[in-house]
């Protein structure tokens, strides 16, 4: 069970010390938007690499972006332990994970709450994670979508069958009142923006969500 805080909600005028402030977290999620494949801009590769350089926790970074095929790579290349890619907008997924795992990154397939996870289960051979959007992506602090619940619990599923062992991130809306539903269906890595961020103490916040998310295990 790992929590990986998104510092989307974070003050992007200090993010070292934003990041300091979850040094007991598993991972810092860092969302990637290009205001194409999502209508928000938020940061690109030089950000990230500066935070690589002064980050305490593994960057798990989630790209929101056209052609991942082109531009995901060099994130897995400058240090990011996991890169997430939007299946949605890559063209060779299969080939984009292999790049990414080569270049010695987990590799990450995330789905939007629109979209299907059968036709894209044939790549889990391929794949670390399996990202199950919560919200529809590009903005932080909206409502969590319980009808996806579903697809973690099929997701499971499909991981149990294909053994081997392959992560379930959930991202979107996760809090208190939601991990538990979360870890029931079988997600284990959940990411939480304004949950971290918007509390008081960020590193209680997320011990509190751990300890939510082990209780409740799938
Ligand atoms: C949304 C991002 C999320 C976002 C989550 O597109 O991918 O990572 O920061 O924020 P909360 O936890 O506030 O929903
Ligand atoms: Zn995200």
């Amino acid at each position: 069970m790992q929590i990986s805080p998104s510092i989307l909600s974070a003050d992007f005028a200090n993010l070292e010390a934003e990041l300091g402030r979850i040094s007991n977290a598993d991972w810092a999620h860092v969302d990637v938007m290009d205001a194409h494949f999502v209508p928000n801009l938020t940061l690109g590769l030089p950000v990230v690499e500066a935070l690589l350089a002064v980050s305490p926790i593994p960057i798990d970074a989630h790209l929101m972006i056209e052609d991942p095929d082109r531009w995901a790579p060099a994130y897995a290349e400058a240090g990011c332990q996991s890169v997430t890619f939007h299946v949605e907008a890559a063209r060779e997924p299969r080939e984009l994970a292999r790049t990414l795992r080569a270049a010695g990154a987990r590799a990450s397939m995330a789905l939007k709450p629109g979209t299907a996870f059968a036709p894209y289960e044939d790549l889990l051979p391929d794949l670390d994670m399996v990202l199950v959007m919560t919200v529809e992506p590009g903005f932080g602090g909206q409502s969590f979508m319980a009808d996806q619940m579903p697809k973690v619990r099929q997701v499971r599923e499909a991981v149990r069958r294909h053994g081997g062992e392959i992560w379930i991130q959930v991202d979107g809306g996760v809090s208190a009142d939601t991990i538990e539903q979360c870890a029931e269906a079988g997600a284990d890595v959940f990411v939480a923006g304004s949950a971290v961020y918007g509390a008081e103490d960020a590193a209680v916040a997320v011990d509190e969500l751990r300890a939510l998310a082990l209780t409740h295990r799938h």
